[in-house]
């Protein structure tokens, strides 16, 4: 494991019954990192989050905190925090009696399940039922609980998937809260605007292994020399062309002969850089 790594995954496999699903997963997440992995739906993104938690076993060598996920105990829980897939709050409870269970658990103070609820944007709901919570609310909820102990390492699994742009612009702004605060966060998304916005270094998963891994603007730039130039001429002609200096004559041409409507450039982005390294397209 290196120094610094919270996260270490070695050459991990995984199979159910006869699909490997899981060939050979490499990757180290440092401390303080918000760290993404991103790949479509059925890439094994969950797969891999269940194993880092202890909820599966694999082949090879996965850590957190230079622990064997196969070994995790009461040490290493108290110091993670997980929002999953499946919510697991309990719907005729109370948002507070819900984390109060928690607090229990984790031997938290009752009084920082107010505080919490506020950093989630949830104040004034202690005493609301779960059943009666928004989509939106109940993932709130689910992250109020996940950070109730403050941990030092919290997993999201696709925190927004699913989620009205306001709700998921105010659990972004709670994790670069958390990442100030010096929380590393491993995130799962199939969403690259999040992917790229939110995260200091990802892994591309596609086909069972990681194709890929750094900082997102750096796999951009690496992965796609050019842009595109998408014009729109004054008699609705459309244009793609590279952003390239051979093209600046042709663009020219069109701005002196009055022809030019409109011009955008559209940067490379993580979803060209996935469709040229594995031939396949990211979801929408
Ligand atoms: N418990 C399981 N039994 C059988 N197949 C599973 C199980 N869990 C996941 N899979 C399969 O493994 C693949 C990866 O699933 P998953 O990790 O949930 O992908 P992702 O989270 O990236 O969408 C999928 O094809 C899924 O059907
Ligand atoms: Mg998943």
């Amino acid at each position: 494991m290196n120094n610094g790594s919270v996260i270490s995954l070695e050459h991990v496999t995984r199979s159910f019954g006869d699909r490997l699903i899981l060939k050979s997963v490499s990757l180290n997440v440092n401390k303080g990192e918000i760290f993404g992995l991103l790949g479509p739906s059925g890439a094994g993104k969950t797969t891999i989050i269940n194993i880092l938690t202890g909820q599966l076993s694999c082949g090879g060598s996965a850590e957190i905190f230079g622990v064997s996920c196969g070994k995790i105990g009461g040490e290493v829980y108290r110091r993670t925090g997980a929002v999953l897939d499946n919510c697991g709050l309990y719907e005729r409870l109370t948002c507070a009696d819900n984390l109060r269970l928690y607090a229990r658990i984790h031997g938290v103070a009752f009084s920082r399940i107010k505080e919490a609820l506020a950093l989630v944007g949830l104040d004034g709901c202690e005493g609301k039922k779960v059943k009666a919570l928004s989509k939106g609310m109940k993932q709130r909820l689910a992250l109020a609980r996940a950070i109730l102990h403050k941990p030092e390492l919290l997993f999201l699994d696709e925190p927004t998937s699913g989620l009205d742009p306001a709700t998921a612009a105010e659990i972004h702004s709670l994790m670069n809260d958390l990442r100030r605060d010096g929380t590393t966060v491993f995130l799962t998304t199939h969403n690259m605007d999040e992917a790229y916005r939110m995260c200091d270094r990802i892994a591309l998963l596609s086909d069972g292994t990681i194709v890929e891994c750094g900082e997102p603007g750096e796999l951009c730039r690496r992965h796609c020399s050019t842009s595109e130039l998408r014009i729109v001429a004054v008699d609705g002609e459309k244009l793609s062309i590279a952003n390239t200096p051979e093209n600046a004559e042709a663009v020219a041409g069109l701005i002196r002969g009055g022809r030019l409507q409109s011009i955008h450039s559209s940067e490379p982005d993580l979803g060209t850089v996935f469709l040229r390294l594995t031939g396949k397209e990211l979801d929408k």
